[in-house]
C-alpha cells in the first residue's frame, strides 16, 4: 500500500510510539484488503466500549496508545457503555463492572475520544455529508451513514476506527470505492403487507427478512414509500444485525438510488438474485416473535431514541402504565434536551424510565431476571437473547403502549 509522507513518518516512529502503533494497524488493515493507498477521513465512531463487548485486550491496547502519547486528530465518538453514567445505581451495576467501565472511558478520553456514548452519532452532532469518507464501526450507524446519508464507511472494528482517528486516514477499500457500492440483489416489497404494523415497524421486519435471506448483500429495494430518518435507522439496524448488511439503496429515496439503478440496468454478469417480500413473509416473521404473555419489561431505543420518538411515546401515552415496565434508551445529549423540555418528567409520571449512555444489549439487563422482555427493535430482538440471555419478543410500539396502559396483552 502506497503511503504518504506523514504516514511513513508515523510508521517510522517519528511522531511517537502511539502513532506508530496506529499506523501499523492501518497498514496491516490496508494490506489485508489490498488497498492501493489510504484516504483522509472526516470522523470516526468507535464501538466495543462496554465491558461486555470490549474485553481486557482493548484495555491493554488503550494503555499502549496512552503511553505512546497518541491523540485523535479528527472527531471520534464512542458507542454506548455498560450503564447510564448518572443512574448506574438504579441499574444495579456490579462494582467490578463499574470500575472497569469507568477506567475504559477515562482511557478513551485521554486519547481525545469524545465520550458521546451513543450509537446514533448522526442524531447527536456528528453529522456527515454525502460523499464524506469515515471510519465508523457501529453496524447500525454504518448502515445509516452509507445508505441514508450517502457518506462512505466500511464496518470497521473498534480498534481500526480508533487507529484511523489518530492517523486521520483509513485504507481506501471496500465501501469507500464506488465500484463496491453497486447493488447485487433486487428486493421488491409488495403493497399492503398487512400484519397491522405501522409503515416504520413493517420496515424493521423487512430488514430482518432481507438480512436473514441474503447476508452481506447490497440490496436495491423497490416498493418502499418515502419515509424519515427514524424508519431508516431501525431498518438498517435490523439488516445489519441479521445479515451484516452495511449499505442498501431504496428506489426514489436514498441518495445514490439513481446511480444504483443504472448499475443494475447495465449489469451484464448473469442474473442478479431477486427477493420478493409479501405479507406471508412478514406475518411469519411477526408470528415467530410475538409474546404469548405480558412482558415484564418493554424496551425501545435500539438504535438510540431521538427526541421525536420520545415525544411520540409521551403523546400516545394517555395514562400511567401498569403491570410492566417501559424503558427508553437514548444518548446523554438527547436526554438532557428532553429533560429541558419537561419530557423526561412527563414520561416518569406515566411510569416510563429514560436511560442514557447505554442500551438494553450492552448493559447488564440479565441481572434483573426479567422473564420476558419485549422490544420494537429488529436489532434488539436479534441480540438480546444472544448477548443478554433474556427471553425476548417483538411488539410494535403502538401495541406496547396499548398493553402497557391496559396492564394486559
Ligand atoms: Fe445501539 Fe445498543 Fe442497539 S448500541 S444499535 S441500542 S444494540
Amino acid at each position: 500500500m502506497k503511503l504518504g509522507q506523514f504516514e511513513t513518518e508515523a510508521l517510522e516512529g517519528k511522531h511517537g510510539e502511539g502513532l506508530a502503533l496506529a499506523a501499523r494497524i492501518i497498514v496491516n488493515l490496508g494490506e489485508f484488503f489490498n488497498a492501493p493507498r489510504t484516504i483522509r477521513i472526516e470522523s470516526a465512531h468507535i464501538s466495543g466500549v462496554s465491558v461486555k463487548t470490549g474485553g481486557k485486550a482493548l484495555e491493554r491496547v488503550l494503555e499502549k496508545f496512552i503511553k505512546g502519547g497518541a491523540r485523535t486528530r479528527i472527531p471520534a465518538f464512542l458507542n454506548p457503555a455498560g450503564f447510564d453514567m448518572t443512574r448506574f445505581r438504579e441499574m444495579e451495576v456490579e462494582e467490578e463492572f463499574f470500575e472497569r467501565q469507568m477506567a475504559i472511558i477515562e482511557k478513551f478520553k485521554k486519547l481525545g475520544v469524545i465520550p458521546a456514548l451513543t450509537c446514533t452519532p448522526y442524531q447527536n452532532g456528528l453529522i456527515p455529508k454525502k460523499g464524506d469518507m469515515l471510519a465508523w464501526s457501529e453496524s447500525s450507524a454504518v448502515s445509516f451513514a452509507n445508505s441514508y446519508i450517502g457518506a462512505r464507511t466500511n464496518r470497521e472494528g473498534g480498534l481500526s476506527a480508533l487507529a484511523a482517528a489518530m492517523l486521520g486516514r483509513i485504507p481506501y477499500y471496500g465501501l469507500l470505492v464506488s465500484e463496491n457500492r453497486k447493488p447485487n440483489l433486487r428486493v421488491t416489497i409488495s403493497k399492503d403487507l398487512g400484519g397491522g404494523l405501522s409503515p416504520r415497524e413493517e420496515l424493521f421486519m423487512i430488514g430482518l427478512i432481507i438480512g436473514k435471506k441474503y447476508a452481506s448483500s447490497i440490496p436495491y429495494i423497490t416498493g418502499v414509500a418515502p419515509t424519515g430518518p427514524e424508519s431508516y435507522k431501525g431498518f438498517g439496524a435490523a439488516m445489519a444485525a441479521t445479515g451484516n448488511i452495511s449499505l442498501y439503496h431504496i428506489e426514489g429515496n436514498t441518495p445514490e438510488w439513481e446511480w444504483a439503478r443504472n448499475c443494475l440496468d447495465g449489469f451484464q454478469g448473469g442474473n442478479i438474485p431477486e427477493l420478493r417480500i409479501n405479507s406471508a413473509h412478514v406475518e411469519k416473521m411477526i408470528n415467530r416473535s410475538i409474546p404469548e404473555k405480558m412482558p415484564s419489561l418493554m424496551v425501545t431505543g435500539c438504535p438510540h431514541s431521538s427526541v421525536e420518538e420520545m415525544v411520540e411515546i409521551d403523546r400516545k401515552l394517555k395514562k400511567k402504565i401498569q403491570n410492566t415496565r417501559l424503558w427508553i434508551f437514548t444518548s446523554g445529549q438527547t436526554r438532557n434536551l428532553c429533560e429541558r423540555m419537561g419530557l423526561v418528567d412527563s414520561l416518569k409520571e406515566k411510569g416510563v424510565e429514560v436511560f442514557s449512555d447505554t442500551c438494553m444489549v450492552v448493559s447488564q439487563l440479565e441481572k434483573f431476571n426479567f422473564d420476558l422482555v419485549a422490544t420494537n427493535s429488529g436489532k434488539a430482538l436479534h441480540y438480546l437473547p444472544r448477548m443478554g440471555n433474556v427471553a425476548t419478543a417483538f411488539m410494535p410500539m403502538s401495541r406496547m403502549l396499548v398493553c402497557a396502559q391496559e396492564g394486559k396483552l
